[in-house]
């Protein structure tokens, strides 16, 4: 039985993950640590909660003897870490708490890693590491580091980091750097699952700008498979991106979002744009694809399709985490655009 620590597993990606591994790897054991900030949510583990292969343990990656007593109780042999802060709109608000997870955190797991002589770390990164992109080309594993935004550039001093155990003092590591994911458990603060959510409500859609920034688009259980691979095919010292292949303009997802709702196109209301938006994002994933066989399985139209289904499927999660703290973020960030 190989057991795994995996940070961040309460989060959309993290809680995803788990769900696979205990699902389709039943050899693997997940030891679940989550500080569940507002984003962590035991409802996304659901009846996994008492799996026997899976142990949730509430902490911080900032914890450094936490960290390290789990890795010397559960003689845990790798570490995935998806904890962080991830949403841009935050970071533009508050970016201090963007470094003490997302730097500082990673910094802990990372001596903790190496002191134990860990088999693996993987660290799940962002594509947004990368920048933005004019109208052509994509970002390949070779493209500079251009963080433009506080979350973006927390993440590049993440990598950075990773990279700097592994080149100094042997840290067996793995970079991933996915697009934006999409899929069941991704908190409505983030476009896709927030415009369902204000569709159903029959609430404005606010589209920042003019809408035809590009993201490209991950369904989340692709990811998943693809991080799996990293972690048991890899060899240390390797950045994969990963990609879904789906360029769209934000504008173009509204509108499928209000047209697979049965809702009308007036509820989208441009508003003010955010500070320093990255224009476009576009992933080659060639690199995982060639060396790891990874191949996303689902198209962009199938996976929106699922997306909207759960959340319809699933209005009391959606309830509950739109109650309370949510309504004065919603206030804050929305009021003045
Ligand atoms: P999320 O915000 O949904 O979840 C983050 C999780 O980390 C939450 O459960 C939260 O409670 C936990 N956490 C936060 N601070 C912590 C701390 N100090 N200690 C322990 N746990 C802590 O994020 P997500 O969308 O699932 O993203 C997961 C990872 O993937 C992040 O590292 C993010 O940068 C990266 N990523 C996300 C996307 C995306 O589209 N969502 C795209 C590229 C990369
Ligand atoms: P988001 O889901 O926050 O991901 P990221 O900023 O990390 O790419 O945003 C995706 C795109 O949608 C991005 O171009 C910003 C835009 N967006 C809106 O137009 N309106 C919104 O309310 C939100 C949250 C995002």
């Amino acid at each position: 039985m190989r057991t795994i620590l995996v940070t961040g597993g309460a989060g959309f990606i993290g809680s995803n993950f788990v769900r696979m591994v205990l699902e389709e790897h039943p050899d693997t054991r997940v030891v679940n640590l989550d500080k569940l900030t507002y984003a962590g949510n035991l409802e996304n583990l659901e009846s996994y909660r008492d799996h026997p292969n899976h142990i949730f343990v509430k902490g911080d990656i900032c914890d450094g003897a936490l960290v390290e007593s789990l890795i010397s109780n559960y003689k845990v042999d790798a570490l995935i870490n998806f904890a962080a802060e991830s949403h841009v709109d935050r970071s533009l608000e508050e970016p201090g708490i963007f470094i003490e997870t997302n730097v500082k955190g990673t910094l802990t797991l990372l001596k903790v890693a190496l002191e134990k002589k860990l088999e693996r770390f993987v660290q799940i990164s962002t594509d947004e590491v990368y920048g933005s992109l004019g109208p052509e080309g994509k970002f390949t594993e070779t493209t500079p580091l251009s963080p433009n935004s506080p979350y973006s550039a927390s993440k590049a001093s993440a990598d950075m980091l990773v990279q700097a155990f592994g080149h100094s003092w042997g840290l067996r590591y793995n970079i991933t750097r996915c697009s934006n994911n999409y899929g069941p458990y991704q908190f409505p603060e983030k476009m896709i699952p927030l415009m369902i959510h204000n569709a159903l409500k029959d609430k404005p859609l606010p589209v920042y700008g003019d809408g035809m920034h590009i993201r490209d688009w991950l369904y989340v259980y692709d990811h998943c498979t693809a991080v799996w691979k990293v972690l048991t095919e890899a060899q240390p010292g390797q950045v994969y991106n990963i990609g879904g292949n789906n360029e769209k303009h934000n504008l173009d997802v509204v509108r499928l979002i209000l047209k697979a709702l049965g809702k009308p196109e007036s509820l989208i209301t441009f508003v003010k744009d955010r500070p320093g938006h990255d224009r476009r994002y576009a992933i080659d994933s060639s690199r995982i694809m060639a060396e790891l066989n990874w191949r996303p399985s689902v198209s962009f139209e199938e996976g929106l399709s699922r997306t909207i289904r759960w959340y319809l499927d699933h209005s009391e999660w959606l309830n509950h985490v739109v109650s309370g703290q949510y309504q004065e973020y919603y206030k804050r960030m929305y009021s003045n655009r």
